[in-house]
């Protein structure tokens, strides 16, 4: 297929491409570089520096390389600062997603694979969560992430655009090329990394009394490989239908504590801890149940093992400790 993958230069994006290529498809990443890295586009992949407001280049990025599929993965997707600047949110991950899918519309690409996210969930009031449960977002960007996916859902009604809303929990990892470079970085893997190479004094912890096996919050971590592979099965569902997947490893999950333990052992470096007090809006426990992609598309993570996931993300920072280095 000829795909174009929109923000393709930032973490996930970069795997993503990198998959499609892998598996042969002829890939073009669109990004503004607002936060992702020229480095992280794949040499094989034709790039494309634009916006998704500016519709004049991506029109042309749809015609000019005759795209079948988008895989729309562009947006801020900061919690805290949602809160904070909720006009910045619904403009880029609403008004901006909805200038996509227009413009899709005009240049005839019907398919449509969209990055969404546990946070359209909320505090849910069971786990693990199924793609069944309520959706009641607790921050703007969960909220601005849940009003496209209802736009998806009606223009698949009128004008036919067959959608994967993928609501990926923890996305973590590293592919050998490609790995997590935010800034600011939010991610609690590479914030204990940069605490294990002692780019950080040490690692926050926010709060220890929550009611888990030891106190600390219960997140789904999901490789960034698994991750990227998923979105290529979710394309092919696109000739006939849409659908909403929850994208997770399920199981019990992992601790903010386990986590610790976990870089621990795979970097043998010290890291230190600091308790502080819980952050606002964080549930105890987010844990995904994947079982509808992994029934219907036949998606199975490759890289359940935290460690494998945690040593792939320390590899790529060894690789690159000045990460991409623009
Ligand atoms: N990282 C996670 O754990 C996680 C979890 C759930 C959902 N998601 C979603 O997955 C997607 C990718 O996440 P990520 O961690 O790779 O983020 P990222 O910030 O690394 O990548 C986003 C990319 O989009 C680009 N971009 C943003 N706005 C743009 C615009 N208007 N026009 C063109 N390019 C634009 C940025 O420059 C960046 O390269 C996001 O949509 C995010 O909401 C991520």
């Amino acid at each position: 297929m000829k795909v174009l993958v929109t923000g393709g230069a930032g973490y996930i994006g970069s795997v993503v491409t990198e998959e499609l290529l892998n598996d042969g498809h002829e890939t073009i990443v669109y990004d503004n570089l607002i936060k992702g890295h020229r480095d992280a586009v794949d040499r094989r992949a034709k790039f494309i520096e634009g916006d998704l407001m500016d519709g004049d280049t991506l029109r042309a990025a749809l015609t000019d390389h005759h795209i079948e599929a988008v895989i729309h993965m562009a947006a801020h997707s900061l919690v805290g600062e949602s809160v904070e600047k909720p006009a910045k949110y619904f403009a880029n991950n609403f008004i901006a997603g909805l200038k996509l899918i227009d413009t899709m519309r005009d240049c005839g690409v019907g398919k449509l694979v969209f990055s969404s996210t546990a946070a359209t969930y909320g505090e849910p009031e069971k786990q693990p969560i199924a793609e069944t449960d309520p959706t009641q977002p607790t921050n703007p960007y969960g909220e601005s992430k849940l009003a496209f996916e209802r736009a998806l859902h009606w223009y698949e009604q009128a004008y036919g655009l067959h959608y994967a809303s993928l609501r990926y929990f923890n996305a973590a990892g590293a592919s050998r090329q490609f790995g997590e470079q935010h800034d600011p970085e939010t991610h609690l893997i590479p914030l204990v990394l940069q605490a294990a190479t002692g780019q950080r004094d040490d690692v926050q912890i926010f709060g220890d009394d929550y009611p888990t096996r030891d106190g600390t919050c219960v997140r789904d971590y999901i490789h960034v490989i698994d991750l990227a592979r998923a979105h290529i099965r979710a394309l092919n569902i696109l000739d006939e239908r849409s659908a909403i997947y929850n994208l997770g490893c399920g199981g019990d999950g992992y601790t903010v504590k386990e986590v610790i333990d976990v870089a621990r052992e795979v970097t043998g470096r010290d890291i230190g801890t600091r308790t502080v007090k819980r952050r606002a809006g964080d549930p105890a426990v987010l844990i995904a149940s994947s079982d509808r992609i992994k029934h219907e598309l036949g998606w199975s993570p490759k890289f359940q093992d935290l460690k494998l996931i945690v040593r792939s993300a320390w590899d790529w920072l060894q690789a690159h400790p000045r990460g991409y280095g623009e």
